[in-house]
Parts: C-alpha cells; sequence; structure tokens
C-alpha cells in the first residue's frame, strides 16, 4: 500500500505526524535559536550549559507559545478550511504540546533551581528571596491550571463531565496565561526595563514570553468587554 493511499483512508479530523512534527520542529527551532544566539553568541552562557539550561529557556518559550496559540486559533489565526472540527483538533494538538513542554520546563526548572544558576532568586541564606518566591509559584498555579484543560481533552471527560463544565475547564488556559505573566514579571521585570544591559539590544526570553501570553489574555479581555456592551 503506498502512503497516499494509506492518507487517504484515515479519518480527515486529525492531524498526522509530519504535520505536528513540522509545526514543532518550526516553534521549538525558533526558540531554540533564538536562545542561543541571545544567550551563548551574544551572551556569555558557556556551552556547557547548553544542554540543560539553554534547552530550558527554549522548551519554556516553545510550550508559551503552544499555549497561546492554542487561545488564538479560530481568533487571529483564519483556518484554511474553516471546518470547526479541524479546528478543534488543532487547538488540543496546541494545548497538549504546550502542556507537556511546559512539564519538560517545569522539571528541568526544578533541577537547576539553585544559587549557583539562579543567584538572584536566593537570598543570602540560601532561600528564595521574594522574587524567587513569586516566580515558582505563579508557576506551579500556571502548570496546574493548564493541566485542567489538558486531562478533559481525553476523549470520554465532555460525556463525563458536561459540556458545561468541559468548557469551563477549557477555559482554565486564561488563567494559567495569567499565571505565566505573573511567573515572567517576577523573573523578568528587572532585566526588562534596563534595555542598555541587553546583549546586542536582544530582549531576554522572558520579555517575548511575556508579550505572547498577553495576546489572548487581550484579546479575551477585549470580547468580553464587547459581550458586556452588547447586553446593555
Ligand atoms: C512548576 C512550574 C514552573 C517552574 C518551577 C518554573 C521555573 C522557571 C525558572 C527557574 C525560570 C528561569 C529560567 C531561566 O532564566 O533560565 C523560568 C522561566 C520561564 N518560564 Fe517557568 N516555571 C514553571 C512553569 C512555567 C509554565 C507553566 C510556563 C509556561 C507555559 C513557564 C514559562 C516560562 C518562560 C517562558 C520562562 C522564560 C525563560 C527565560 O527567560 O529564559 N514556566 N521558569
Amino acid at each position: 500500500m503506498t502512503n497516499e493511499s494509506t492518507q487517504h483512508e484515515l479519518p480527515r479530523h486529525r492531524l498526522w505526524q509530519p504535520v505536528t512534527a513540522k509545526w514543532f520542529a518550526t516553534v521549538f527551532g525558533i526558540s531554540l535559536t533564538y536562545a542561543i544566539i541571545r544567550y551563548h553568541l551574544a551572551g556569555d552562557v558557556p556551552w556547557i550549559h547548553f544542554p540543560l539550561f539553554i534547552v530550558n529557556k527554549a522548551t519554556a518559550l516553545a510550550a508559551t507559545i503552544f499555549v497561546a496559540s492554542s487561545y488564538l486559533i479560530g481568533k487571529l489565526i483564519r483556518w484554511h478550511n474553516h471546518d470547526p472540527r479541524t479546528k478543534l483538533v488543532v487547538i488540543k494538538f496546541c494545548g497538549l504540546m504546550g502542556f507537556s513542554l511546559a512539564m519538560i520546563h517545569a522539571f528541568a526548572s526544578f533541577t537547576l533551581l539553585t544559587p549557583a544558576y539562579f543567584a538572584k532568586y536566593f537570598a543570602a541564606d540560601g532561600r528564595f528571596n521574594v522574587q524567587g518566591e513569586i516566580a515558582v509559584f505563579a508557576g506551579i498555579i500556571a502548570l496546574w491550571a493548564l493541566a485542567l484543560p489538558a486531562i478533559t481533552t481525553l476523549p470520554m471527560m465532555a460525556q463525563a463531565i458536561g459540556g458545561i463544565r468541559w468548557k469551563r475547564s477549557q477555559r482554565m488556559g486564561y488563567v494559567s496565561l495569567i499565571f505565566v505573566l505573573l511567573h515572567l514579571i517576577a523573573l523578568g521585570l528587572l532585566g526588562w526595563i534596563a534595555p542598555s544591559q541587553w546583549q546586542w539590544w536582544l530582549p531576554p526570553i522572558s520579555l517575548w514570553a511575556a508579550a505572547i501570553a498577553a495576546v489572548p489574555l487581550i484579546l479575551k479581555l477585549a470580547s468580553l468587554s464587547r459581550d458586556r456592551k452588547d447586553v446593555s
């Protein structure tokens, strides 16, 4: 059987591995390239810290891009065949990919979270300072809030919990994005407001990620205020 005839027999409303692999490669590739340029080439991070420290930065950025994209598809991104079923599959792919990358980022970050890597998040006694406390708390809540829509994408869940609760759980992604923003502000604000210290004038990854996380939140706020005006 040829590859082409196999494709024809498969249901139309699924994303096939070559498609998802291409999207993953694009988003992760861009994130990793930026991390390498910003922190290894322009910055002074030694290459021995590439496998965990730098890949973790790219993973965190890619996670944020996928999660934000899952709430932007259908709003900003025009889906070429306007098929709601295909759109749902794309949303699910982005959400689950974002969640899995966020999990990897969280595990990697827990192993890295020491004063040797992140002196600026620690007090002299080796405990977190207020910046570290807020950032890690917000990261954990963001991950938890992301787990809820991820779990409810399991096939039996819509029936098990009913349409209204299913929709509500999907909206937890917005809560996650709010906490991702808090996570990034706590981690990065001081660096964002000092552009003269940016290597090669390249903004830190945390600033790109914050801008990306803010887009679906701003669109959601705009649509909520439009709905409120229509009612009154
Ligand atoms: C248990 C949960 C989490 C922990 C412990 C955690 C920890 C960290 C740490 C330590 C950093 C600093 C990394 C660095 O500067 O190299 C960081 C940065 C970041 N985190 Fe998280 N995080 C968590 C959850 C999340 C989630 C759920 C997201 C988004 C979906 C996220 C997105 C980011 C982004 C985009 C950065 C910026 C990377 C950079 O500036 O290099 N984090 N996180």
